[in-house]
């Protein structure tokens, strides 16, 4: 089995190279990324020297460089992370979204089809279903909930989802899509919430929360997003949605508390800052469809997940101080200089 991974060396990729390699050590397992300022090669530095284990730069729009790739490894499996995921950063700048989370798919897709394979996994978001209104905590996001995007990402990566749908009956592509909510775990851009509020009370900073801190995100462990994708592809039905989410859902505000509380630090650090255009109010996802149909639960529960977390953080300072201390470093000024 050949599975080629787009978006490996980001944050959920990675993880789910290393649960792929744990768990099937004979599948062949190509890694291409464009390496982003998202993506960093030394999260990969544990699988790099595996002889089952090959890394590629490139981009994913790049046809040429793509079907050069599929001639050589002939992958059976192709499973899609290769993103921009930033919500803050496409309200900034919404072109590099519909190049690589649009144009990038379709690509992916092109040369699938003049391959062949058996399967193309989308990974996507939950965010492609809007929002849900804080009064209203019987209401979920089902697989039959409709689209209503409400940033240049959610809208990027829906347009993404619908291209493939569009593929799968048209072309016959088989293809699956996940829908996911939010991860979190190790190896998380530290421009995320999590591994923000982390990093920046590690180094008694501000932890700029936007708004009120109402906004709820329904958490889930990325191992357990692995776990899903991996019986997606293996026994997930062609043509089918799923939703990934773990019934796990927090308030921004009490994240950011409780992530004090683990690090002993005050909560006078919290800092409400502007909130962010078009803030999506709450994600919730209902799995039931997954578990049904292929047995998924999560296993690790948020109180463990976070602890795991935060240790992982503490014991790999280089890895974030590297990241916090470069080009990032200018992003951070810009989006939050006159913030906090
Ligand atoms: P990430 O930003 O950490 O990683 C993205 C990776 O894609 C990076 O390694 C980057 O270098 C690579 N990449 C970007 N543009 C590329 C291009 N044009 N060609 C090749 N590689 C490129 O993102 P993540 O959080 O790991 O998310 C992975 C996927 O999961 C995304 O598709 C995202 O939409 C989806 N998702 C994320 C979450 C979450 O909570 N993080 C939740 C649900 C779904
Ligand atoms: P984020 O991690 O960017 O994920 P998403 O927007 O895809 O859900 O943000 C999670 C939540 O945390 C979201 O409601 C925005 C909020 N947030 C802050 O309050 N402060 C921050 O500095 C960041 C990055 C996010």
């Amino acid at each position: 089995m050949t599975i080629i991974v787009t978006g490996g060396a980001g944050f959920i990729g990675s993880n789910f190279i290393f649960h792929m390699q744990k768990k099937y050590p004979d599948y062949r397992i190509i890694c291409l990324d464009k390496l982003t300022y998202a993506g960093n090669l030394s999260t990969l530095k544990s699988v790099m020297d595996n002889t089952n284990f090959r890394f590629v730069k490139a981009d994913i729009c790049d046809i040429e460089t793509v079907c050069r790739l599929f001639e050589e490894e002939r992958p059976d499996i192709v499973v899609n992370f290769a993103a921009e995921s930033h919500v803050d950063r496409s309200i900034k700048d919404p072109d590099v979204f519909l190049k690589t989370n649009i144009m990038g798919t379709a690509s992916l897709m092109d040369a699938c089809r003049k391959y062949g394979i058996t399967r193309y996994h989308q990974v996507s978001t939950d965010e492609v279903y809007g929002d849900l209104p804080l009064d209203r905590p019987d209401l979920f996001f089902t697989e039959k909930t409709p689209i209503r995007t409400s940033s240049p990402y959610s809208a990027s990566k829906a347009s993404a989802d619908l291209l493939v749908i569009a593929y799968n009956r048209t072309y016959g592509l088989p293809v699956t899509i996940s829908r996911c909510s939010n991860n979190y775990g190790p190896y998380h851009f530290p421009e995320k919430l999590i591994p923000l509020m982390i990093a920046n009370a590690l180094n008694d900073k501000p932890l700029p929360v936007y708004g009120n801190g109402e906004n709820i995100r329904d958490w889930l462990y990325v191992d357990d997003h692995c776990k899903a994708i991996d019986l997606i592809i293996h026994n997930g039905k062609v043509g089918e949605v799923y939703n990934i989410g773990g019934h796990n859902e927090m308030k921004n505000i009490d994240i950011v508390k409780l992530i004090c509380k683990e690090l002993n630090k005050p909560e006078s650090l919290i800092t409400y800052v502007a909130d962010r255009k078009g803030h999506d109010m709450r994600y919730a996802i209902d799995p039931t469809k997954i578990h049904n149909e292929l047995g998924w639960l999560p296993e690790t529960k948020f109180s463990d997940g976070i602890k795991k977390t935060i240790k992982w953080y503490l014991e790999n300072r280089e890895w974030w101080e590297e990241i916090i201390s470069g080009e990032y470093r200018n992003y951070y000024e810009k989006m939050y200089g006159a913030k906090v």
